[in-house]
């Protein structure tokens, strides 16, 4: 773990309009500065970042937190990563405390970096191989030339040579001082069972560099450059500290920003189609590298985007791996769509034959979703056959099921039938045996079960939707005041913070119910001291990114209000003298909310046998009452928060 001395340090020092200015164009607007938010695409900035409480917050797409929160964001690091990387730039020594693992973490720390510099030197290596000798500027040059990489392209995605001799990249790396020991768990040269000598895993190969999602060689792929029936068609680096195969996608460096920006990443299968996309423009193209798609690379994909389009291969192969895809990245909760390429075809070879304008108008032209690509294949040749038909119906069903959102399971459904003409009852059917089926569907059968009850009790359910809309709202409103107001005085050796707290620990009743709001009333709680009430810069300079983000949030919210009636001082002084009628008015719904929830609960005792009638209808009876005096107290003006 980082010390906290250390990341105050680090924070004051990567002062947060720096940090950001590395992304995003600022521009000054009185204290603060504002600018596009790297997050989401937009065209009027409302992304703003606020030097004297060191934070940023877009108010578009309420991302915000401070300078390490930023990286964690942008770079989609851990805290660790981004407080490292963050230090490295700023040049600061950060102290590590803890811990019992700590000499383990230091040596899996120090393998790495050695594994680094083994992969940073053959990296080198095999680019001035390429570059510089005889072999690869007459034959591997040439190769790349013909298949139609500019020399942009080829220096862009670091391309290299390994010569064809047994040991050239050993006894250069063995002359430079690298050790044995960490080329062979770097998986650059292999050893000899007989005589215990070395030789190279990559030889007279094409070298595509395989980049880790913050840019580093993390492995690479040596591609032959002749016929392939003599040896594998590529030689690829084994798995490692800092390669994983089902963790890694190949060009996601490259290709995360556009990613972003477009919200939507296209998937292929080889290195090959990836950089012909990228080199005619489309730049949001990653490949699973021919494996079957795994989970983690469909939770790297998530980081960037929820809308993915499958490219792959025009053959058997690559249509079977289009439908497992399918399936998995639905799984995922990612949408899918599928780009079809015609019979032997890879999306290289067809983006080279219609050119770069050609092939993005065919892209934009076959694109469509999972189902229509189902149902073509499916019913490719089956003649109409109604058993074929319902088989293939059957089958799409199962992957709708597979997709979380209702509303969105509703639009495909009616995709599905207008594709196959048939009742969307039919299918509805189906889908819920399938739901059943696979996630047993909980949560919809207690819903039911919930309305059917007060359905019948209370004609109507009002009550139920406004404790659902309102309460988060409330919590959060209270916590809001909290970190605003409670360091100001509230009576004799009292203050607000004081007030609030202990009014909240006091009544089971306001106990919050959601987990982001008692996640901070806890932390709040764990780290109060009633002498001494910690400054709202206490919370965004938390170690806990939750934490930082929240209160970014909530003196965000503050500002914003201060910043539109800037000129006018009046609003933001009557603001401050009205919080303690806020407070209370904050308890009295929450406190209504409770009630209402209590309410509902008793109501569904009716259909329990074990239960006396009489008893739960005496209660509801009193918590009704209690409702109208607290309706009384909050007043004819209903507040919302
Ligand atoms: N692959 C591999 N090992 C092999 C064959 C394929 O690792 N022996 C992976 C590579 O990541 C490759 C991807 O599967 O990029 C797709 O395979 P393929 O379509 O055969 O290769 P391409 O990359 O399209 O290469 P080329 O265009 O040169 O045929
Ligand atoms: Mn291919």
């Amino acid at each position: 773990m980082i010390s906290p001395n250390s990341v105050d340090h680090l924070l004051q020092v990567a002062v947060i309009e720096d940090v950001v200015g590395d992304y995003v164009k600022l521009k000054r607007a009185g204290s603060r500065y504002k600018g596009n938010c790297p997050f989401h695409d937009e065209k009027t900035p409302s992304f703003v970042v606020t030097p004297n409480m060191g934070i940023y917050k877009c108010f578009g797409c309420q991302k915000g937190g401070n300078s390490i929160q930023f990286m964690m964001d942008i770079d989609n690091l851990t805290f660790t990563e981004a407080a490292r990387q963050l230090a490295k730039r700023y040049g600061i020594d950060l102290v590590e405390t803890n811990s019992e693992n700590k000499d383990a973490e230091m040596q899996s720390q120090r393998e790495k970096e050695n594994l680094q510099a083994a992969n940073d030197f053959a990296l080198e290596f095999f680019q001035e191989q390429l570059h510089r000798s005889e072999e690869g500027k007459t034959v591997a040059m040439p190769y790349f030339r013909e298949r139609g990489y500019t020399p942009e392209t080829i220096k862009y995605w670091n391309l290299g040579f390994s010569p064809s001799g047994w040991d050239d990249f050993y006894q250069k790396a063995k002359k430079l001082g690298y050790s044995e020991e960490f080329l062979l768990s770097a998986g650059l040269i292999k050893q000899r069972d007989k005589d215990g000598s070395y030789y190279d895993l990559f030889r007279n190969r094409v070298i595509f560099p395989l980049l880790g999602v913050t840019g580093k060689v993390v492995g690479f792929a040596g591609r032959i450059m002749g016929k392939v029936d003599k040896a594998p068609k590529y030689v690829n680096s084994p798995e490692t500290l800092l390669y994983k195969k089902s963790d890694f996608l190949f060009a996601l460096f490259q290709a995360k920003g556009t990613i972003r920006k477009e919200d939507k990443a296209y998937l292929m299968e080889g290195y090959t189609d990836v950089m012909t996309l990228h080199q005619s423009g489309i730049t949001n193209a990653v490949a699973s590298s021919g494996t079957a798609l795994t989970p983690g690379q469909i939770k790297l994909i998530k980081r960037f985007t929820d809308n993915t389009t499958i490219i792959y291969d025009g053959d058997t192969a690559g249509m079977k791996a289009s439908m497992r895809g399918i399936n998995l990245l639905l799984e995922g909760g990612l949408n899918v769509r599928v780009v079809p390429m015609p019979e032997g075809e890879d999306p290289d070879s067809y983006c080279k034959k219609l050119g770069p304008e050609g092939f993005k108008s065919y892209l934009d032209q076959n694109e469509q979703n999972f189902i229509t690509f189902k149902a073509k294949l499916l019913l490719e040749g089956t003649q109409n056959d109604p058993l074929k038909k319902s088989d293939a119906i059957r089958d799409i069903i199962e992957s709708v099921s597979l997709i979380g959102d209702p509303l969105k399971r509703d639009v495909l459904i009616k995709e599905l039938e207008h594709i196959f003409d048939i009742s969307s009852d039919l299918i509805y059917t189906e889908l819920g045996k399938e739901l059943r089926k696979v996630q047993q569907n909980e949560q919809k059968q207690l819903l039911d079960e919930v309305t059917q009850i007060i359905n019948h009790i209370q004609p109507e359910n009002e009550v139920i939707r406004t404790a659902q809309l309102t309460d988060i709202y409330q919590e959060k409103a209270l916590l809001r005041l909290l970190l605003l107001y409670g360091g100001k005085p509230f009576s004799e050796g009292k203050n607000v913070a004081d007030f609030i707290l202990d009014e909240y620990s006091k009544e089971e009743l306001f106990q919050f119910k959601h987990e982001e709001t008692k996640y901070i009333i806890k932390h709040i709680l764990d780290h109060y001291d009633s002498r001494n009430w910690l400054p709202l810069e206490f919370f965004t300079r938390s170690l806990d990114s939750k934490i930082v983000s929240f209160a970014a949030d909530i003196f965000s919210e503050d500002n914003k209000l201060s910043t539109a009636f800037e000129s006018n001082l009046i609003y933001v002084k009557q603001q401050e003298d009205n919080f303690m009628q806020e407070i209370i008015d904050v308890f009295l719904h929450l406190r209504r909310t409770k009630i209402e929830e209590l309410i509902i609960e008793e109501q569904k005792k009716f259909n329990d046998p074990e239960e006396n009638p009489e008893d739960i209808l005496e209660f509801i009876v009193y918590l009704n009452t209690k409702k109208l005096e607290l309706a009384k107290q909050i007043g004819a003006v209903v507040t919302r928060y």
